[in-house]
């Protein structure tokens, strides 16, 4: 009897350990730190702000303006498109992934889409926190 509450009380005991274990590797396997600076900042240049400025088609139809991390943050004239920590609901994830609707699939009109590596980036920027770093 008493050895059997022993193995319970270990059994438990190790479970728990074994939780937080997953919990303190997770940040370390979790890959690195993606920066707004130097991994967003060239996307949005080289993808987005052709039109996502004021003048441009995209600025004008939807109200976002990319041109700054805090513009970017303020997002459309119907909302903000980033929701920190959540990429799944967060629109400017769903836009390059093409899941609102191929039609306003961005960036708008190019064939394909974005590359799998840059959705990525901004996926994980998102998830991270979307940090001005
Ligand atoms: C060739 C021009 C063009 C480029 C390049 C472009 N966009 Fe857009 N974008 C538009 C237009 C036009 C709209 C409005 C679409 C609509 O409402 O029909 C828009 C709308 C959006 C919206 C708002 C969607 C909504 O909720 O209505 C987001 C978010 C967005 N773009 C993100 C991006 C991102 C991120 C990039 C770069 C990866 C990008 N766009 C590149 C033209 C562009």
């Amino acid at each position: 009897m008493k050895n059997r509450i022993l193995t319970i009380g270990v059994v438990a005991m190790l479970s728990c350990l074994a939780q937080v274990s997953l919990a303190l590797a997770s940040p370390v396997q979790g890959q690195q730190e993606i920066s707004y600076k130097s991994d967003i900042r060239p996307i949005i240049n080289d993808y987005c702000l052709s039109c996502h400025k004021p003048g441009g088609k995209g600025f004008e139809k939807s109200g976002l303006d990319m041109r700054t991390y805090q513009s970017l943050m303020k997002g459309t004239k119907f909302g903000t498109i980033i929701k920190p920590g959540d990429s799944y609901t967060s629109i400017l994830i769903q836009v390059v992934d093409g899941r609102v609707h191929s039609a306003i699939k961005m960036p708008y009109g190019m064939s394909g889409g974005l590359a799998k590596d840059k959705i990525e980036l901004l996926r994980k920027w998102v998830q991270q926190g979307a940090k001005n770093n």
